[in-house]
């Protein structure tokens, strides 16, 4: 640990930044398939103040002007830590790191902004249930749970799906409604959650979004049937979670990727809301446990965040949702925001119930 330290002190400083805190978890490493080693991960996450607050762009918007920065900083870090030989990339990695970033209240510019990132996944290829079972405990865990599901792995290698937090926050809201659910889902992948869900008798219709035709596809081919088979009304929509049709639903999940969730909120939160009325709860999977920069976002404090030049407020729930809770589910981060008392407490309830307590932190 304290090789990484210096290593990354000296990183830092050069970005004008300052470490101000470490914090370490164990998890199961779900991103890798198979999951190296004895399949689980260390990460570490880095709280890092940055004196320059134009180091991620003085402006734009967050997915296409912000996060590619970011993810460049986080590119050059494992570079770095390579050179050390920590690998935290690739199939064999057994650690991630992430780094937090904080703007300095009194930060002023002076660095060239860091370039954005050019890494991009090409396609993606769908993993049966009896091959995600038999490779990954994790995974078998969700099957034993939730029932035979898809896994999704890019053409950069890593799993994408099936969300777990969403499985878990899907089956929450299943039980604490009384009738089949109305459900839309923004970047649908495999279409594990409406699955999960008709499996368990609980799913009324269906309407799915994903930009990846091989999706949308998949979908046709291989869930629809299932779903119809069950008596479920289902539809995918191929595009952008920006275009995607919002029918009045009693849930809605939201699985895209975690950078495209400030952007979403900010121009299309009130019609989320109006979608789900007055008793609908919408899902988030906002982030992976160590990564929590999309959850504060989305669920934070203003001022924590103010001092970038690209933060925008309407990035926050709280301008949609007067109900909002935030839960670590299957150990990912899941937000459930509502404008119902009722539906917020029976979520939270079952919620709390199902996921319990287990402390991941790093001894
Ligand atoms: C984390 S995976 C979701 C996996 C899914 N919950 C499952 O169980 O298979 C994210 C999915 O969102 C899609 N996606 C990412 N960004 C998107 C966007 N801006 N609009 C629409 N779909 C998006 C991706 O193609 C991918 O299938």
């Amino acid at each position: 640990m304290r090789e990484i330290l210096t290593e990354l002190d000296d990183f830092f400083r050069y970005y004008k930044a300052t470490v101000i805190g470490v914090r370490g978890i164990h998890r199961d490493n779900f991103e890798r398939f198979p999951a190296p080693g004895n399949g689980e991960l260390r990460a570490l996450s880095f709280h890092v103040v940055f004196h320059d607050v134009l180091v991620f762009g003085d402006g734009g918007d967050f997915l296409t002007d912000i996060h590619p920065r970011i993810a460049a900083l986080g590119e050059r870090l494992a570079e770095r830590l390579r050179g050390a030989g920590i690998e935290i990339t690739g199939p064999g990695a057994e650690d991630a790191v992430a780094i937090v970033p904080y703007p300095d209240p009194r930060g002023t510019g002076g660095l060239e902004p860091v370039p954005p990132s050019q890494r991009r996944s090409r396609g993606f290829s769908v993993i049966p249930p009896r091959e995600l079972r038999a490779h990954s405990p994790y995974y078998a865990r969700l099957l034993d749970t939730y029932g035979p599901v898809f896994g999704v792995l890019t053409t950069n290698g890593t799993v994408v799906g099936p969300d777990g937090g969403l499985l878990g926050a899907a089956a929450a809201a299943a039980e604490a409604f009384p009738d089949p659910l109305r459900v839309v889902e923004l970047g649908m992948g495999a279409g594990s959650t409406p699955l999960a869900l008709a499996q368990r008798g609980k799913l009324a219709a269906y309407t799915g979004n994903d930009f990846s035709a091989e999706m949308i596809e998949h979908f046709r081919r291989s869930v629809a049937p299932e779903l119809d088979a069950l008596g479920v009304r289902a539809e995918a929509v191929l595009g952008s979670c920006l275009d995607a049709p919002l029918p009045p639903a009693d849930l809605l999940c939201v699985g895209v990727y975690y950078q495209a969730q400030p952007s979403l909120v900010a121009a299309r939160g009130a019609e989320l809301a109006a979608a789900l009325g007055e008793s609908g709860v919408a899902v988030f999977q906002s982030g992976m446990l160590e990564d929590p920069l999309v959850t504060r976002l989305l669920y934070g404090d203003a001022a924590e965040h103010s001092a970038w030049p690209w933060y925008d407020p309407a990035f926050r729930l709280q301008n949609y949702f007067r109900w909002i809770g935030r839960h670590v589910v299957e150990q990912e981060t899941i937000l459930i925001a509502t404008n119902s008392l009722n539906s917020f407490r029976a979520v939270s309830r079952t919620l709390d119930r199902a996921s319990g307590f287990r402390d991941l932190s790093l001894s």
